[in-house]
C-alpha cells in the first residue's frame, strides 16, 4: 500500500494543498517552519487518528479557520482507499473511508500502517517510563485491534477501581465490593502485558540483525520489559494473574492511603540495554539514535510479517543527524517501502540518492513551490 494523494484544507499552516506522491521515495526540502513536519504529520493522522506530537485535534486546525481538512489516497494494488477526515473546532472529528462514515473513529486505526523515525523517536530509548509505554501502545494499537480494545477497557477499569479506593476510605463504599474490581483489573492487565512482552520479542528478533549492521557489528541491542510485578516475563498468564492478585491483596492497605491502583502494566516500563548497559545512562547521543532506527526499522518488518505487505515510512529530519554508514543503510533498507523524507538541506541528499526513482519537492509556507522527478 502507498499514499498516492495528499489533499489538506486548512489544517496547520496549509491553506489549501494537493500533493501527488511518487510510489517509492519522496523528499520535502524546506527551511525550518514551512509545514514539512505538518505534512508527514497529516500521513501519521490518516493512518492513526491523531498526531504523532502528540497534538490535540483542535490544534491541526489553521489557527485562522473553524474547520479543516484531510483527505488522502492510498492505493494497493487494484483498492483504493480514501481516508477523508473532517475537523470542526471543540467538535468530535468526523472520519469516513471509501465514502463511508465510521461508526467509532477507532475503526481508522489499522487500516492502513505507518511507521515514524523523527527526532523525538530518541524518547524510545531515553524518554520517562510513561513515554515508552505510550511508544508500545501507539504501535501495539496499529498491529492488533484488540490490544487497543483491552487497553480502553483497562484504563476504564483503573479510573474506576481508584475511585473506588477513594470511597473505601471516606467510608462511602465497602472494601468488599473491591475483589470484583480486582479481578477485572488482573484478566485485562495481564493480557495487555502479554501483548507487549510478544512485541517486545519480535523487535529484538528483527533488531539483532538489523543493529548488528547498522553498528558495524559493535554493539548489541537488548530491550527488557519491566514490569512493577517482578519478574514475570518468563511466566505463563497464569502465574502472572497469581501474582499480580497477590500483589493487590498485600498492598491494599497501601492503596487506600495513596488512593491509587500501585500494580500493572499502566505503571511499567522498557529497559533498553547496548552491550549490557542502560542505554539511558550509559549511552551516547548517537548510540542512541541508532538504537532507536534499530527498533523503528524492526517494526517496518513486523508489520510486512504481520499484514503482508510494508507501512508507509516516515523519516522527519534524520537522514542528517546519522553518519555515511547509517544513511547508508537506511537508504537500502528502504527500497521496496514507500518513504517520505522531510530534509532542510537537499544537497547531501540528492548526492545519497542521486539512482533512485524519487520525486522531491519544495516547500515554503505552505506551499509547494516546486517539483522535481
Ligand atoms: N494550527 C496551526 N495553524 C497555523 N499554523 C500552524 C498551526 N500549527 C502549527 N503551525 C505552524 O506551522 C509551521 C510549520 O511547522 P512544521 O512543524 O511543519 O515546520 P517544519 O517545516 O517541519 O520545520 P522544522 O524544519 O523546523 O522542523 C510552524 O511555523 C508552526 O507554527
Ligand atoms: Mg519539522
Amino acid at each position: 500500500m502507498y499514499v498516492k494523494k495528499i489533499n489538506l484544507n486548512h489544517y496547520r499552516n496549509f491553506e489549501n494543498i494537493q500533493v501527488e506522491l511518487n510510489q517509492k521515495l519522496n523528499i520535502f526540502i524546506g527551511n525550518n517552519a514551512q509545514g514539512k513536519t505538518n505534512l508527514l504529520e497529516s500521513i501519521f493522522v490518516s493512518a492513526v487518528g491523531k498526531s504523532f506530537r502528540f497534538s490535540k485535534d483542535d490544534n491541526l486546525i489553521n489557527w485562522k479557520s473553524d474547520t479543516a481538512r484531510i483527505k488522502i489516497y492510498y492505493q494497493r494494488k487494484d483498492d483504493q482507499k480514501e481516508i477523508d477526515i473532517n475537523f470542526v473546532k471543540c467538535n468530535k472529528k468526523n472520519i469516513k473511508v471509501n465514502g463511508l462514515s465510521l461508526e467509532k473513529n477507532s475503526e481508522l486505526v489499522g487500516i492502513t500502517n505507518v511507521v515514524v523515525f523523527s527526532p523525538d523517536s530518541i524518547n524510545i530509548i531515553k524518554g520517562t517510563p510513561s513515554e515508552k509505554r505510550r511508544y508500545l501502545n501507539v504501535e501495539l494499537s496499529q498491529l492488533k485491534p484488540n490490544y487497543k480494545y483491552l487497553l480502553t477497557k483497562y484504563n476504564k477499569i483503573l479510573m474506576q477501581r481508584n475511585n473506588l479506593l477513594k470511597k473505601i476510605i471516606e467510608k462511602r463504599e465497602d472494601k468488599k465490593v473491591l475483589p470484583v474490581w480486582n479481578e477485572h483489573l488482573i484478566n485485562y492487565g495481564t493480557e495487555i502485558i502479554g501483548y507487549r512482552l510478544d512485541y517486545l520479542k519480535k523487535i529484538m528478533f528483527f533488531s539483532e540483525k538489523i543493529h548488528d549492521r547498522i553498528s558495524g557489528g559493535t554493539e548489541k541491542l537488548d530491550l527488557i520489559y519491566r514490569s512493577n510485578l517482578g519478574k514475570i516475563n518468563d511466566l505463563e498468564k497464569k502465574e502472572i494473574k497469581n501474582i499480580f492478585r497477590d500483589k493487590l491483596i498485600s498492598n491494599f492497605e497501601r492503596e487506600l492511603i495513596r488512593k491509587s491502583t500501585l500494580f500493572g502494566p499502566h505503571l511499567d516500563d522498557i529497559e533498553i540495554l547496548i552491550n549490557h548497559m542502560d542505554s539511558k545512562y550509559y549511552s551516547s547521543q548517537g548510540q542512541k539514535r541508532t538504537a532507536a532506527l534499530s527498533i523503528v526499522l524492526s517494526e517496518v518488518n513486523i508489520v510486512h510479517e504481520e499484514k503482508d505487505e510494508y507501512p508507509i515510512l516516515l523519516l522527519d529530519d534524520v537522514l542528517s543527524e546519522l553518519d555515511n554508514n547509517r544513511k547508508k543503510y537506511l537508504i537500502n533498507f528502504i527500497e521496496k517501502i514507500q518513504t517520505i523524507i522531510t530534509s532542510t538541506d537537499d544537497t547531501d541528499l540528492i548526492d545519497l540518492l542521486k539512482d533512485k526513482e524519487k520525486k522531491i519537492f519544495y516547500i515554503k509556507n505552505g506551499k509547494i513551490e516546486g517539483i522535481l522527478e
